[in-house]
């Protein structure tokens, strides 16, 4: 199988806090990587990170696990794309991770190039897209080009659906995801899965959407929403308060207190 992490950044994830010893784990490019030999090599993984700080970081992080099967890329996602798309047989399964810091750092162009790579028997790439509609929501009016960029639609496309959904109820967020998802589904003739990720007052800071063009890939895609849900009821809300305690003790040192009753 490829396996494509087109916005990989360095491989650690840090939470940013005050705290002493900040909490760190693997980001996707490690870890697929890790799971990559855990299968034995059976994985190409191609990572790309345009920041070459980033990058450097991403190429020592990585040494740990060498030799691994793959190649790493210091450019523009949406340039070396091409490139990349040049390497994978589409014939064969393919994963592509995508996964930026904004909405305008993913033109659909990029998308339509990856979905439209087609093999034998009508197979195309399967996606996990983090669809940033935090930031389309807060750039409705102070940058919508790059709404339009993003949808690849032009503002009065868009703006007529999303205005028209918003007075039947829907929030811009779900509107937007909807517009997305059914771009998407043109092009796979399958509804792509999502999953709303959200912030500590349960509002939608992005969407998590993934599609595949065979059957098991969609079933298995479509656990998603119960694996996260299972991890949320299980773990994230314990690990959650364990971090707030953390940093609530980390910003009473800062301030000079040792005690908790001094707090
Ligand atoms: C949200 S982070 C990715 C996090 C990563 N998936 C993880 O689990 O650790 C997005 C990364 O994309 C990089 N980036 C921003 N614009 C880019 C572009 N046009 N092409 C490639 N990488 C880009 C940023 O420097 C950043 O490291």
């Amino acid at each position: 199988m490829d396996y494509v992490d087109l916005f990989a950044s360095d491989g650690k994830c840090e939470l940013d806090a005050e705290l002493e010893t900040p909490l760190r784990w693997d980001g996707s490019a490690l870890l697929a990587v890790k799971m990559s030999k855990d299968y034995r090599n059976r994985w190409t993984c191609y990572l790309n990170e345009l920041k070459s700080d980033v990058f450097a970081m991403l190429r020592d992080n990585l040494k740990t696990y060498e030799p691994w099967d793959g190649e790493l890329f210091n450019e523009d996602a949406n340039v070396v794309i091409d490139k990349i798309l040049s390497k994978i047989n589409p014939d064969y399964p393919s994963l592509f991770f995508i996964d930026p810091q904004k909405h305008s750092d993913l033109p659909w162009k990029t998308i339509d190039k990856i979905a439209n790579h087609v093999g034998y028997e009508n197979r195309r790439p399967e996606m996990i897209i983090n669809l940033m509609t935090t930031g389309m929501q807060r750039n409705l009016d102070k940058a919508p080009e790059s709404i339009s960029l993003a949808l690849g639609m032009s503002e009065d496309a868009w703006r007529k659906i999303i205005e028209t959904e918003y007075k039947s109820g829907k929030t811009y967020h779900e509107a937007f995801r909807d517009i997305y998802c059914a771009k998407l589904f043109q092009i796979y003739g399958i509804n792509p899965v999502y999953l709303s990720v959200e912030n500590k007052k349960e509002s939608t800071v992005f969407y998590l959407i993934a599609i595949s063009s065979r059957d098991l890939g969609n079933k298995i895609l479509s656990s998603l929403t119960k694996c996260v849900e299972g991890y949320k009821k299980d773990r994230w809300s314990k690990e959650l308060s364990d971090i707030e305690i953390q940093i609530d003790v980390a910003k009473m040192k800062k301030g000079g207190q040792r005690f908790i009753s001094e707090y």
